[in-house]
C-alpha cells in the first residue's frame, strides 16, 4: 500500500514496468530544510542498487564539484524526478513522469529550499514545462510556478555529461558553485584555493 509522509513514498504502484524494473524506490536525501535541492532525472544502476540518490560515477562528480565549492553532500537536498530506476536506463516517459510529479511538487513545498537545481534536460523540462537546450542554457536561472508557489530555479548540465564531454566539466562546475553562492551555502572561498571542506575529515 502506498504511504507518502510529504518527503518520502513507499510501497508505489503506480508504474507498472517501472515496479518491475526497480529493486526499490529511491527516495530524496538530505535536511528537510535544505536550502538547495537538487532534482536529477531519476535512479541509475547504483542508486537502485543502495536506494540513495546520485551515489554512482555522476554522484562523485556532484560531490567533488559541491566540495570544490565548500559544501558537504550532507548540507544539500537531492532528488529525482521519478524514484524507481526505468529499465536499461532509458528516460522516464511522460506517464512516469506525471505519476511522480506529485511526490516531486510536494518535497519541493516541503524542503522550501531558497534554490532548486535542475540537473540535465530531462529535469529541465520536467519542471519548467517547455523544451530546453541544456547546454546553452545551462547556469541560467528561472522563477517557476508550482501550483500556487513561485520557486527560483537554476538550470544545470547533468554531472554525466561531464564524462563523456570534458568541455562540460568547467560548465558543471561553475554552475555548482554559482548554485552555492545564490543559496548563500559554501565556505566563501568558491573553491579559489582548489581545496575541499571533505579534505577535512
Ligand atoms: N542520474 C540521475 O539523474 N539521478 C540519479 O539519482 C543518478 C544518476
Amino acid at each position: 500500500m502506498e504511504q507518502f509522509d510529504g518527503l518520502c513514498v513507499q510501497g508505489c504502484q503506480r508504474c507498472p514496468n517501472l515496479v518491475e524494473s526497480r529493486s526499490r524506490i529511491v527516495n530524496g536525501v538530505g535536511p528537510d530544510d535544505a536550502d538547495l535541492l537538487f532534482v536529477g532525472e531519476g535512479p541509475g544502476e547504483t542508486e537502485d542498487e543502495q536506494g540513495e540518490p546520485f551515489v554512482g560515477r555522476s554522484g562523485s562528480v556532484l560531490d567533488e564539484a559541491l566540495g570544490e565549492a565548500g559544501v558537504l553532500r550532507e548540507e544539500v537536498r537531492i532528488t529525482n524526478c521519478v524514484r524507481c530506476r526505468p529499465p536499461e536506463n532509458r528516460d522516464p516517459t511522460t506517464e512516469e513522469l506525471a505519476n511522480c510529479r506529485g511526490y516531486l511538487d510536494s518535497e519541493i513545498a516541503a524542503v522550501d529550499p531558497t534554490l532548486v537545481v535542475t540537473l540535465g534536460k530531462v529535469p529541465s523540462e520536467h519542471l519548467l514545462g517547455r523544451s530546453v537546450g541544456i547546454t546553452n542554457e545551462a547556469g541560467e536561472i528561472v522563477d517557476a510556478r508550482f501550483g500556487d508557489r513561485s520557486q527560483r530555479v537554476l538550470l544545470s548540465v547533468h554531472p554525466a555529461a561531464t564524462l563523456y564531454d570534458r568541455s562540460q566539466r568547467a560548465t558543471f562546475f561553475e554552475t555548482i558553485a554559482e548554485a552555492v553562492d545564490l543559496a548563500s551555502l559554501g565556505d566563501g572561498n568558491g573553491g579559489s584555493d582548489g581545496q575541499s571542506r571533505l579534505g577535512e575529515f
